[in-house]
C-alpha cells in the first residue's frame, strides 16, 4: 500500500484534482431523480446529466465533477460478496464538447498513480475493439494514449485481443467486444432506444493478485483468467465513457459535440488503495460495522457465514439510510417498496446474528461516518432514524402475527391430521408414485402444506428461514415442494409485471412519450406561478415528479384547496396556454436571478454551485412574463404546445404541504 488514505480523502483529491483542471464541481443530485420518468432511481453520475451530454449547455459549463450518489435495486440480490453493494458513489467528472481521449486518458493515469499512490503495474485497462456491422471502429487512438501513459512510469503495455478466449497473454491492454466496452444506460447497442446517447468505451481495473485465480477453492482456476473474469482477481475501478453517438432509427448518428463521461466507484476505488478487495473493510463502514460487532458479539469476517449475512446488514441499512434522507419512506409502493425491503432483510439478516434492535444504531453510524460529505444527512439524522426504527417495529408486528398464524397453522394440522395411509405401490403408476412421495411421504404426518407457508411468506412477510426455523421448534416441516412451486409461480408474475413495467418505464421517457413529459414539466411551472397568483407568494415548491402520464407538484400551503381555488388556477394555467408565450432560457448568477424575480429551488441544488443558474421565462424575458424559474429543463418552447390543462387530485402531502396531480390533454396547438 502506498500510504493510508481514506474514501473520503479519495473522494476530496478526486474532486480538486479536476477542480484544478477547470471543472466545476456540482453536488449530487438526490437518488430519486426529479423530472425523470425514465428510472425510479440514479443509478449512474451520468443520468442527471443526459441532457446536456445530449447538446444542452450547462449552466456551470463544459467541464464538470461530482461525486454522486448511486442506488442500483437490481443488485439486492449480488450483495453478500465482497464487492458488490446497492448503494456507492460514483466519482464523475465530464466533457460536454470540451476535452476528449487525449486529455482523459492522461489525467485519468495521473490521478491513480499520482494522486492517489495506486502502483500502475497493477493497473490493466480494456479498450473497444470496434464493430464494423454498426460502423463503429476499434479504439486504437484510446490504445496509443495508454502506452503512452504506462510509458510515462517505465512499463510497456502489449495490446491482445480475444482476452475472453485467451487469457492475458501477457497484456496490459485489452480488446473487448460491446458486451464490455460500451457504455449507455440501456446497454449494448442493439438494445438502445432510438434518441439514447452511448459510445465506446475504455474501463481500468485493478489487480489483486493471481492467487484469486488460481487458488484451489476458486471455481475459475481451470479457465483462462483475464480482467473480466469473475473471479475476484480484477476489480474495476472505473469507466471513461467516450459519448460520442445517439441511436436513431437505423443505426448511429454523431451527437453534436463528442462527450467524455468518466464514472469510477469511490467505494472500489478505496479498496484498491486499501489493497484489500473488500468493499466493507473501508473506512466508511468502519463504525456501522462495530456496530453490528458489538450487538451481535461477532467478528466481522471471522465466520463466512456471518460475514454474508454482515455484508448484507451493512449495505441495506446504508442504502436506507441515504434514501431516507432523500425523502424515501418505507411503504409498498415505488421506491419506498425498496425501502422497505431494504431495512427488513437488514432486520432478517441481524436475527441470524442474534442481533435484535440493530437499525437505529447503525443507521446513526452512518450519518457520523458521512457527516462531512453529506452534511444534509446529519441535519434529517432524527427522521431517518425514527423511519428506519418505525419499520422494524412494523416488521417485529408483522413476524408477530405471522407467528400467531404458523401456530394456527400447525394447531390445525395437529387436530385434523388422519391416520397415515400407505397405498399399495403396485396400484401406483411411476408419476403417481413420485406425486405421492412429495405430497406425503417425505412431508406427511407433521407437515403444513406449502400453499400455507408461502402465504405466510407472500402475504406477512414472513422469511423462509424463520418458518423453517419455527416450524422445527415444533417439530414440524412445510411442504418444500409445494412452497417451490407456488414461489416459482409468483416470481414469473412478477417478473411479467415489472418486465411491463419497465418496457412502459423507458418507453415513457425517452423514445414516444418524451415529448409529453416535457410538456407536463412545462405545465409544472405554469401551475406553481398560478398557485401563487391564486394562494399567495407563500407557495413554495416542495417536491416534483413526473410520469408521462401525469405531473405530481408539492408545495407549501397550510389547508385544503377549495373548489373555487382550483378552478381559477385551472383557468389561470389554461390562459398561459391558450397565450402562447415563448418558453426560453437563460444563464444568470444567482442574484441576478433573484433580482429578475426567479422562483425555484436556489437553495437546494444551485446555489450550494456557486456561480450560475439556468433561469427559464415564460413570456418575454426582457419585459413582461408570466413565469421565471430557476431550472434545469427540458421545456417546451411555446405553451402552446401544451394542449389543456387540468387539475386531477388535491390533497394532503405531508403536514403543511399539499399535493396536486394534474395532466395536460388534447391536441396542442402548435
Ligand atoms: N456512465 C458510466 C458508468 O456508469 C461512466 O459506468
Amino acid at each position: 500500500m502506498a500510504f493510508f488514505m481514506t474514501a473520503s480523502d479519495i473522494r476530496q483529491k478526486y474532486l480538486d484534482f479536476f477542480r484544478g483542471k477547470g471543472h466545476a464541481i456540482l453536488p449530487s443530485a438526490p437518488l430519486v431523480p426529479e423530472n425523470d420518468p425514465t428510472t425510479l432511481f440514479t443509478g449512474s453520475g451520468m443520468q442527471p446529466m443526459v441532457p446536456y451530454l445530449l447538446g444542452e449547455p450547462h449552466p456551470q459549463g463544459a467541464r464538470l465533477a461530482d461525486s454522486q450518489k448511486c442506488f442500483r435495486s437490481q443488485d439486492i440480490e449480488e450483495v453478500g460478496d465482497n464487492r458488490h453493494t446497492t448503494f456507492f458513489e460514483m466519482l464523475g467528472n465530464w466533457s460536454l464538447g470540451d476535452y476528449f481521449k487525449k486529455e482523459q486518458i492522461p489525467w485519468m493515469f495521473e490521478f491513480l498513480t499520482k494522486e492517489i499512490g495506486l502502483d500502475p503495474k497493477n493497473l490493466y485497462v480494456t479498450v473497444f475493439r470496434g464493430n464494423p456491422e454498426i460502423g463503429i471502429p476499434r479504439d486504437d487512438e484510446a490504445v496509443s494514449l495508454w502506452k503512452e501513459a504506462f510509458a510515462s512510469a517505465g512499463i510497456d503495455a502489449p495490446a491482445v485481443d480475444f482476452p475472453e478466449r485467451d487469457g492475458l497473454q501477457g497484456g496490459r491492454i485489452f480488446f473487448y467486444p460491446e458486451t464490455k466496452n460500451w457504455w449507455s444506460r440501456t446497454g449494448v447497442p442493439s438494445t438502445m432506444p432510438a434518441g439514447e446517447p452511448g459510445g465506446p468505451d475504455t474501463e481500468m481495473f485493478w489487480d489483486f493478485g493471481a492467487d484469486r485465480h488460481l487458488h484451489e477453492t476458486s471455481k475459475w482456476k481451470d479457465r483462462p483468467c483475464h480482467v473480466n473474469c469473475d473471479c475476484g482477481r480484477f476489480v474495476e475501478i472505473g469507466n471513461n465513457v467516450f459519448m460520442q453517438y445517439v441511436k436513431t432509427t437505423d443505426g448511429f448518428a454523431p451527437l453534436p459535440k463528442a462527450n467524455v463521461d468518466f464514472g469510477g466507484g469511490l467505494e472500489r476505488i478505496a479498496t484498491a488503495v486499501n489493497g484489500d478487495p473488500d468493499i466493507f473493510k473501508i473506512d466508511l463502514f468502519d463504525g456501522a460495522r462495530e456496530v453490528v460487532e458489538k450487538m451481535a458479539g461477532r467478528k466481522y469476517g471471522a465466520d463466512e457465514q456471518d460475514t454474508f449475512a454482515f455484508r448484507i446488514i451493512l449495505d441495506h441499512i446504508r442504502a436506507a439510510t441515504f434514501l431516507i434522507g432523500d425523502g424515501v419512506l418505507p411503504s409498498n409502493k415505488d421506491q419506498g417498496y425498496f425501502v422497505r425491503r431494504l431495512i427488513r432483510r437488514a432486520v432478517r439478516f441481524a436475527r441470524t446474528l442474534g442481533a435484535a434492535s440493530i437499525v437505529r444504531a447503525a443507521s446513526n453510524a452512518y450519518v457520523d461516518s458521512y457527516a462531512d460529505a453529506y452534511p444534509d444527512l446529519a441535519g434529517k439524522r432524527e427522521t431517518i432514524l425514527s423511519a428506519i426504527e418505525a419499520e422494524e417495529m412494523k416488521f417485529a408486528r408483522t413476524i408477530e402475527q405471522g407467528l400467531k398464524k404458523l401456530q394456527y397453522l400447525v394447531d390445525e394440522k395437529k387436530r385434523t391430521r388422519e391416520p397415515q395411509f400407505i397405498p399399495n405401490s403396485a396400484d401406483m403408476t411411476e408419476d403417481k408414485a413420485i406425486e405421492y412421495m412429495q405430497k406425503h411421504s417425505e412431508f406427511g404426518h407433521n407437515s403444513i402444506s406449502g400453499r400455507d407457508a408461502f402465504d405466510l411468506y407472500q402475504s406477512y412477510g414472513f422469511p423462509v428461514e424463520l418458518i423453517r426455523e419455527e416450524l422445527d421448534k415444533m417439530h414440524f416441516v412445510f411442504n418444500e415442494y409445494e412452497f417451490e412451486n407456488a414461489f416459482e409461480e409468483a416470481k414469473r408474475q412478477h417478473q411479467e409485471l415489472s418486465r411491463a413495467g419497465s418496457e412502459q418505464k423507458f418507453a415513457g421517457g425517452l423514445a414516444d412519450h418524451s415529448a409529453q413529459t416535457t410538456r407536463l414539466h412545462t405545465a409544472t411551472h405554469l401551475l406553481h406561478q398560478a398557485l401563487r397568483t391564486v394562494l399567495g407568494p407563500h407557495v413554495e415548491q416542495k417536491g416534483s415528479n413526473i410520469t408521462p402520464e401525469r405531473l405530481r407538484f408539492d408545495f407549501s400551503h397550510g389547508k385544503k384547496m377549495t373548489p373555487e381555488e382550483i378552478t381559477r388556477v385551472e383557468g389561470i394555467v389554461n390562459e398561459a396556454i391558450a397565450n402562447d408565450f415563448p418558453v426560453s432560457f437563460e444563464v444568470m448568477s444567482v442574484a441576478d436571478a433573484k433580482a429578475q424575480g426567479a422562483i425555484g429551488l436556489f437553495e437546494d441544488k444551485y446555489a450550494a454551485v456557486g456561480g450560475q443558474v439556468k433561469v427559464y421565462t415564460v413570456g418575454d424575458p426582457h419585459g413582461p412574463f408570466f413565469s421565471k424559474e430557476v431550472c434545469g429543463g427540458p421545456h417546451v418552447t411555446h405553451t402552446g404546445e401544451l394542449g389543456r390543462f387540468k387539475i386531477l387530485k388535491e390533497e394532503a402531502s405531508s403536514a403543511g404541504v399539499r399535493r396536486i396531480k394534474g395532466t395536460v390533454t388534447g391536441e396542442s396547438r402548435s
